[in-house]
């Protein structure tokens, strides 16, 4: 039979499909793929940085007009895409906020892509909208949160922040924006400015507080600061708390803050992107006390959960507003709109078409179970004191910032000290080096207006000898770059 053109129809592949074999064939190679990385990961270098030169051209051109066999193009992948990368699941990735994923997470993400869930509303996906509820809720029982609080999943952190703080301006400035002020530490991540930025607030209406010396947000410099707003005619309504910082992962007095939002009528934000997790274990229980009195709270699994990017969890103590702040009707929704307690996730954030982020939670903890999850937590806790104690030892180091929720700081200072410039620059060049050599990457960040080397060991496949080796490589890169530093110094005098 001729199309409407007289010409023969296409060939089956315009329906983009595969017949059973083949899918089950390509399916199968791409999970020996990544049943391969996991099983071997220990042994690999820790991923590589690619210059630019090197991979300019390897992706140009237009996309083949006819399609290629899988095989060949999984090769591809993992050749020239995920060998050019840095393994952030790699137990000697130290750097940032590892994402150490696990495999039932990973199966998750596969299946949820693959039936293509939409969970923006109950119609669409009442069993996936279930799930998410109970997850969320189950988050929310463990952060302490009263059996009003709900929430969503977003891709991460930022939007989680972005989502709570939205909802703080809805409630406390019904969206007007002129003359409120909102308060946080230095130690603060960055996500929150750029949360402020697309609410609409400008930058000096963040009042970023100079930390203790424990890099904590002290309630009296807080409230200093929110009284000589008031008399200066301003609006305090909210204040940002640290459950972790990234830096040094340092929690701020949640109970003293959350006192004072509850005096001023201020919103209580946390932060608890990576180190609210460990609520769950045993070891960060106490140091996370006051966390349930958070008006909004976020919480990334794709963080210390052990999920694969991107699930971050916002947690508001009141469900309502979150609906309150975000629902609205369109004529094309009208049959979505719920008749009960059926809830359309579409209202509680930004996105209407959403993945199905729930499930690798659920599944992770369902294959795994919650034991084998909280002793993971626990573990990276531990790791952050065993480096504690490795540093200690060498006189090379100077610990910058104690083990604290999975997050040690030191600085190389050598022996004897140099000063205090070369050391910045000596610190950065052996996170640049050892970067390079495969063996680990340790990032570093400023302390104090001084560079510090950075761990931060939530890996539950790390082990103590990992991290006693990279200390070690830290200390002998240390020696070498300081050398050199030195007679290129000497050179020039
Ligand atoms: C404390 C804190 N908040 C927010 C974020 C941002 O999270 P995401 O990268 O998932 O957007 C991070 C990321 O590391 C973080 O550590």
């Amino acid at each position: 039979m001729n199309d409407r053109a007289g010409q023969s129809p296409p060939p089956d592949g315009h329906r983009l499909e595969r017949d059973a074999e083949r899918m089950r064939a390509d399916g199968y190679a791409a999970i020996d793929l990544l049943v391969d990385h996991l099983a071997t990961l220990a042994d690999r270098p820790v991923g590589k940085i690619a210059d630019v030169d090197e991979l300019t051209g390897l992706f140009s051109g237009a996309p083949p007009r006819h399609g290629r066999p899988f095989a060949e193009v999984l090769e591809r992948v993992d050749r020239d895409i995920f060998a050019n990368s840095l393994l952030c699941n790699h137990p000697r990735y130290f750097a940032f906020v590892p994402g150490p994923s696990n495999f039932y997470g990973m199966l998750a993400d596969a299946l949820a892509a693959g039936f293509n869930v939409f969970t923006g509303t109950w119609l669409e996906s009442s069993g996936p909208a279930a799930l998410e509820l109970s997850m969320i809720d189950w988050l929310c029982g463990t952060a302490g949160l009263p059996d009003e609080a709900g929430g969503l999943f977003v891709s991460g952190g930022s939007v989680a922040n972005l989502t709570g703080l939205a909802v703080a301006r809805h409630v406390k400035l019904d969206d007007r924006t002129d003359n409120a002020v909102i308060y946080c530490s230095d130690q603060v991540h960055a996500s929150v400015d750029k949360a402020l930025f697309l609410l609409g607030f400008r930058r000096e209406q963040l009042r970023r507080l100079p930390c203790d010396e424990n890099f904590r947000l002290d309630p009296g410099t807080l409230r200093d600061a929110v009284s000589s707003d008031r008399q200066a005619g301003k609006r305090p309504f909210c204040v940002v708390g640290n459950a972790g910082t990234t830096n040094t992962g340092a929690v701020d007095p949640l109970n003293d803050l959350a006192d004072l939002c509850g005096q001023e009528g201020m919103w209580f934000h946390i932060d608890g992107a990576y180190g609210a997790s460990a609520v769950l274990g045993k070891l960060g229980r106490d140091m996370l006390t006051g966390l349930g009195r958070a008006d909004s709270l976020v919480l990334d699994p794709h963080k210390w959960l052990f999920q694969p990017f991107e699930i971050g969890a916002v947690l508001v103590r009141n469900r309502a507003l979150l609906s309150e702040t975000f629902r609205v009707s369109a004529d094309y929704m009208q049959d979505t709109e719920a008749e009960g307690l059926e809830t359309n996730f579409c209202d509680y954030g930004i996105q209407l078409s959403r993945g199905f982020r729930a499930l690798k939670l659920w599944m992770s903890l369902e294959c795994f179970g919650l034991d084998a999850m909280t002793q993971a937590i626990d573990h990276g806790i531990e790791l952050a004191e065993v480096a504690e104690a490795a540093v200690a030892s060498d006189p090379r180091f100077e610990l910058t910032s104690p083990a604290c929720l999975g997050v040690v700081t030191f600085r190389y200072h050598g022996s004897p000290p140099m000063n205090e410039e070369t050391c910045d620059s000596i610190n950065r060049l052996i996170s640049r080096d050892v970067m390079a050599s495969g063996d680990a990457v340790v990032t570093s960040t400023m302390l104090r207006g001084r560079t510090v080397l950075r761990l931060c060991t939530i890996n539950p496949r790390t082990t103590h000898d990992d991290i006693r080796n990279t200390v070690g490589l830290l200390a002998e890169v240390g020696d070498r770059v300081a050398g050199s530093t030195a007679a290129r110094q000497a050179s020039s005098t």
